[in-house]
């Protein structure tokens, strides 16, 4: 199996260790923004490390279930489109039984296995897809900020409506990037997140927590 590329192990060493911003019971290893990487002569050729930032949805939905415990306490949880994984750690961290993160990047699954462990918590963790699968054996659906174009709005929608309408919560945290997407679903918070991919919160952005009926 070939080993991860000189991309990949440069950018994992440029990390640094923050306070997650909003969520200070978390530290997250994340890319700064004067990181050597963006000013790489082709940054392109790095994809988009999606897992090497917090993104807003992410963070006010850990904000959420840190503050209504309640959720998620006792529950299986199933984290999509984990990221660096931070609402899957605010979930355990509030007592979460079991808790899954699934997201398609390996990377993205490993950035959030050693975000665990710097928060002292466990994760499964999965890089199957899981979008348009019956989920069975969950009982909370957390989706941080995969909301993020047209596109998979249209079959990510349908799918978290139909795995809510089975009786599973599904808790969406989004900064509204694809208008009139998440309509008619219950807004129970709203905070002032970093917008995007700036740990240090320079400029903030109002995202929702909404629940999906
Ligand atoms: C903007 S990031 C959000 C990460 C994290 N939840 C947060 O808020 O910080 C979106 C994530 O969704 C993942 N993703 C996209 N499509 C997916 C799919 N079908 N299954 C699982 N993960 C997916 C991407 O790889 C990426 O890590």
């Amino acid at each position: 199996m070939p080993g991860p590329d000189k991309e990949e192990l440069s950018l994992h060493s440029e990390l640094r260790l923050f306070n997650a911003f909003h969520v200070p019971e978390l530290k997250l290893w994340l890319l700064p923004p004067d990181a050597p990487s963006w000013h790489a002569p082709d940054p392109s050729k790095l994809g988009m490390p999606y897992w090497a930032f917090a993104w807003p949805g992410g963070v006010a939905l850990a904000r959420y279930v840190l503050d209504h415990p309640e959720v998620v306490r006792g529950k299986h949880v199933l984290d999509f489109g984990s990221g660096c994984a931070i609402e899957a750690i605010a979930a355990a961290r509030a007592g979460a039984k079991f808790v899954l993160c699934s997201d398609i990047d390996p990377q993205a699954l490993k950035a959030g296995e050693r975000n665990a462990a710097q928060n002292g918590v466990t994760l499964r963790a999965t890089t199957t897809d899981l979008m348009g699968v019956e989920l069975h054996g969950v009982d909370v659906l957390l989706v941080g900020d995969v909301c993020y174009d047209e596109a998979i709005a249209q079959r990510l929608i349908p799918w978290l409506r139909a795995q809510a309408a089975r009786g599973i919560t599904v808790l969406v945290g989004d900064p509204l990037r694809v208008s009139g997407a998440l309509e008619g679903a219950e807004v129970l918070a709203t905070h002032d997140c970093p917008f995007d991919g700036d740990p240090r919160g320079t400029t903030l952005w109002p995202t929702q927590v909404l629940r999906i009926a």
